[in-house]
């Protein structure tokens, strides 16, 4: 693997059978089953002034599902990080959304038996994308609560970052017809999953809840909880019924994608309490501190 330059394929760049490439040459072969069955699994990590976010959470969790999956790549765990530093580095960006993908691949003409394919691996760095940045964030998120299902758990495994999204992308076109600005599913019991990016959290009486399982773990749900624990604010992970959203004091999702975001309405209709909520807001400045502490912290190497 060449040692890419700083800035070479500035604003985003992406690695691409073996090489670093300008998001032009980011292609994928039109036989690969990762585009058509959705063979895949990938992770996206953040950078934030100059630094991953919890990169090695990000690389657990990859390494994870590769596996679950019956993936194999010609890389390392060390070597992936290079690979994700040498992305940033060549995009030469400062807050960045970077990420890590694997499809099984293209099999052999006609054959249709998934260990024939060699399995391949990708990534890329972009400017950092939000759910909805903090100027949305306080103008207040509107949740629609989808009676669509989040696909089963028994289908397909939810801790395995997966591209299993059409019910999630149908929720958010049911949520921008009803002028909402995003969305949330259920599961077969009518219970709280996920939504297009994100896990979603209730607080009522000073006790917050999120999913136990049939979620993706994310690694912001986990520091959430890592973050509920240290501040002492009471924390269960159990079933939430959907109904709960509409009746919660608070409610805020969980991502990647900007962290601890504060929901103002569900389905049009302003939740109770004061907004953003005071125990969002705990966990929103705590969530955001944390990325000073350098335990977290992979400063990029920028060459
Ligand atoms: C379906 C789903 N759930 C939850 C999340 C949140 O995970 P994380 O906190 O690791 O970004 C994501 C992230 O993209 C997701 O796609």
């Amino acid at each position: 693997m060449r040692q890419v330059g700083t800035g070479e394929f500035e604003g985003a760049a992406a690695f691409v059978d073996g090489d670093f490439v300008p998001p032009s040459e980011a292609k994928v072969s039109l036989f690969d089953w990762g585009f058509t069955r959705s063979d895949a699994t990938y992770d996206v990590a953040s950078v934030w002034k100059g630094a991953f976010f919890r990169l090695d959470d990000h690389l657990d969790r990859f390494f994870a599902s590769l596996s679950k999956l019956r993936f194999s790549i010609p890389y390392d765990r060390a070597q992936v990080r290079e690979i994700l530093h040498g992305c940033v580095r060549a995009a030469a960006l400062q807050d960045a959304y970077v990420a890590m993908v694997c499809t099984r691949g293209v099999p052999p003409r006609g054959a249709r038996d998934p260990r024939l394919a060699t399995n391949r691996f990708y990534a890329y760095a972009l400017p950092f994308v939000w759910i909805a940045p903090r100027d949305k964030q306080l103008a207040g998120i509107d949740l629609h609560v989808s009676r669509r299902q989040r696909i089963a758990p028994a289908s397909v495994d939810p801790t395995v970052k997966n591209y299993h999204w059409l019910d999630l992308v149908m929720s958010l076109h049911d949520a921008y017809d009803r002028g909402a600005d995003t969305s949330c599913v259920v599961d077969g019991q009518g219970r709280v999953t996920e939504g297009p990016g994100f896990n979603v959290f209730v607080v009522k009486d000073g006790v917050v809840r999120t999913a136990a399982d049939g979620v993706l773990h994310g690694i912001s749900r986990k520091t959430v909880i890592e973050l509920a624990a240290r501040l002492g604010i009471p924390l269960r992970e159990e079933a939430v019924p959907a109904a709960d959203l509409a009746r919660a004091d608070e409610v805020f999702l969980s991502s990647t994608g900007g962290g601890v975001l504060p929901i103002a309405k569900i389905d049009g209709v302003p939740l109770r309490g004061p907004f953003p909520g005071p125990i969002t807001t705990r966990l929103y400045d705590a969530y955001w501190a944390l990325h000073d502490d350098p335990a977290y912290a992979d400063v990029v190497n920028y060459g």
